[in-house]
């Protein structure tokens, strides 16, 4: 596995936007443009409203992404999301991440995830103060900063979570990557950067385009240029 995506600038385009009826080519079409991330949204229509998909599809495009030096970014949006981090790891997942309001005992999920041969991560929805990760920022790999409520792709960018992710990435030590997810486009990647976070999914922004390739580029376009002003 490919540690440094974790800490580098990366696009994480959300499959749940993307065509099912050919997901291996939309996997492929986007990691052409570069991108070393695929995010993937499970959905249990009990945390979230909606129901998406589970460890089988992660089983489907894992080998796309792995041959092509990429990861699986898995985000549960599910209750008791520790149940399933061993299913998830055998179908192919690389990082997992959770959401704090989710789990009672959230050290112990985290731990389960590293046991399991994952990255872990941890998810907090737009009004779960920082706090809620204090005590767990040396066991996580990433953070992730809802800028939407989960459930859906296409909604709003919520821009008053925007010091939230500014404050969790002087919370978060240096090896800890640090995520944002929701509403993010071209339009919005620039405030989310300014935040200092490194990692950044968009679903419609990309899967919706007509042309998906295209569509990740300019977003990365957008992270080099940071990178270039920061070095
Ligand atoms: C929301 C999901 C997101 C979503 C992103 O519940 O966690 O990953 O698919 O979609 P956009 O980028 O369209 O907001
Ligand atoms: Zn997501």
């Amino acid at each position: 596995m490919n540690d440094d995506l974790l800490t580098t600038y990366q696009l994480a385009p959300s499959i749940l936007s993307a065509d099912f009826g050919r997901l291996e080519d939309q996997v492929r079409l986007v990691m052409e443009a570069g991108v070393r991330v695929i995010h993937v949204d499970v959905m249990d229509g009990h945390f979230v409203p909606n129901i998406t998909i589970g460890p089988v599809v992660v089983k489907w495009i894992r080998d796309r992404v792995h041959e092509s030096g990429g990861v699986l970014d898995v985000h549960l949006m599910i209750e008791n999301p520790g149940r399933y981090v061993e299913a998830f790891a055998a179908a192919g997942a690389d990082w997992i991440n959770v959401h704090a309001e989710a789990c009672t005992h959230l050290n112990a999920v985290l731990a389960r995830i590293r046991a399991a041969g994952c990255k872990a991560g941890v998810t907090l929805n737009p009004a779960t103060p920082l706090a809620t990760i204090q005590e767990v920022t040396g066991d996580i790999d990433f953070a992730l900063m809802m800028t939407v409520n989960p459930g859906f792709s296409g909604q709003e960018f919520i821009a008053s979570v925007l010091p939230k992710i500014r404050r969790a990435r002087m919370l978060l030590p240096d090896t800890v990557g640090l995520e944002v997810d929701g509403g993010i486009g071209p339009e919005t990647i620039e405030a989310a950067l300014d935040t200092g976070a490194n990692l950044f999914v968009a679903g419609s922004a990309v899967f919706g385009s007509a042309a998906p390739g295209a569509a990740a580029s300019v977003m990365i376009g957008a992270m080099e240029n940071r990178k270039e002003l920061a070095d």
